[in-house]
């Protein structure tokens, strides 16, 4: 576990009353890289940070913190730092101070404090902030303050409970790029908690979904967007068609599921899945990976009736209802096709069976 800077092993945490809000919860996160901890609201993110933190017992489980295990050590003493969901500054303290306040605490001197504290204004952009109180602050400099503070005790591991989330979207876009920033030139290993999926798939090296207290899947953003694992991550992740159908036949690596009188074709990509002929199965196909146009070696073919076209930009999303109550978007170009639907219009849907992603039942 040489690089490793935070591994989880089976951590389990049973709040009373038998909330299960965390089971099995295994990772192993290098030094240095960017995490994010994603998935909807009560799933288990902020109490599995604050195991990490150790702000939370374990019910059962091991956590290490660079090669050492932390599992039953207070927080003081951890290498980590935690910038919480609702990031309160103290509010009769400066900007100066309130960065300072864990220099302090650990008995440095003024002398000995103030050029890590200014280091740390200048990269956060509030030098010349530092004689500020929080009220007379916006709320992106309150949270870079914040962050400021969490970050001058220089912890091997900076924990973020949703760091972003009272920001408004443009402040949000800019305060995403800097974290970044920071986090590379500081090279601390970052673990950070959002609903967001834009956010995670955008800033992390690593993502873990979560839903219902389980991971469903750990991944580079890449996979994670390309290759969902479960029907919950689809579908969380969004911009996904989601199908299913009974399957038929496999034929080398190309699966065949059945709905009704609809076949359906999709390249398996490497991992075994437990769908064997016979067994129900669901597939994902992205917005963007469906055509209006026929091009070659496109094997899936249904027909949508047109509802309607979300503009987003210069991309558009036509809306096609396949059975009752199935929707299917299409994503393309506006200048990728010729088109001019009407409402109610049968149209041609296309997609390659390479594009179709199986998904495991769970
Ligand atoms: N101290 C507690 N006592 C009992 N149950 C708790 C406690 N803290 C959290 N829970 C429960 O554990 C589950 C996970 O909560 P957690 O705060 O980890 O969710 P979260 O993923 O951070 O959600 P959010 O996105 O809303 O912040 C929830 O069902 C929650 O109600
Ligand atoms: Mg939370």
């Amino acid at each position: 576990m040489a690089d490793l800077d935070v591994v989880l092993v089976d951590v389990c945490k049973t709040f009373a009353g038998d909330t299960k809000a965390v089971i099995d919860f295994n990772a192993e996160i290098e030094h240095g890289e960017f995490v994010a901890m994603l998935g909807p609201s009560g799933c288990g993110k902020t109490t599995t940070l604050r195991m990490i933190g150790g702000l939370e017992d374990v019910t059962s489980g091991q956590i290490y913190l660079t090669g050492k295990n932390v599992t039953d050590l207070p927080p003081s003493e951890r290498d980590t730092s935690m910038m919480f969901q609702s990031f309160a500054l103290f509010p009769h303290r400066s900007v100066f101070q309130n960065v300072e306040f864990s220099l302090k605490m650990r008995g440095q001197s003024l002398n000995e404090r103030q050029q890590s504290v200014w280091d740390m204004l200048a990269m956060i952009g509030m030098s010349e902030l530092a004689t500020r109180y929080p009220r007379d602050l916006s709320g992106g400099q309150q949270q870079r303050v914040a962050l400021a503070r969490a970050l001058i005790s220089r912890p091997a591991v900076l924990l973020l409970d949703e760091p972003l989330g009272s920001l408004d979207f443009s402040l949000r876009q800019a305060m995403m790029v800097e974290l970044k920033k920071i986090q590379q030139e500081l090279g601390i290993t970052f673990i950070m908690v959002t609903h967001s999926q834009q956010e995670a798939l955008s800033m992390a090296d690593k993502v873990i979904v979560m839903s219902d207290a389980i991971i469903q899947q750990t991944g580079t953003s890449r996979e994670i967007y390309e290759r969902p694992k479960t029907k919950f991550v689809a579908e969380f992740i969004g911009n996904n068609n989601l199908f299913s159908g009974t399957v038929r036949s496999r034929s080398g690596s190309v699966v065949i599921l059945q709905r009704d009188d609809q076949l359906f074709y999709i390249a398996e990509h490497g991992f075994s899945s437990d769908i064997g002929i016979g067994s129900e199965a669901f597939f994902s196909v992205r917005a963007d990976k469906m055509h209006t146009n026929r091009q070659e070696d496109m094997a899936n073919q249904i027909t949508g009736k047109y509802i309607a076209t979300e503009y987003i930009g210069s991309l558009e999303t036509d809306v096609f209802e396949f059975g009752n109550n199935h929707f299917v978007h299409v994503e393309q170009h506006r200048d990728a096709v010729k088109r001019n639907y009407t409402v109610g219009q049968q149209v041609d849907i296309y997609w390659p069976a390479g594009d179709g992603v199986l998904l495991a039942k769970s």
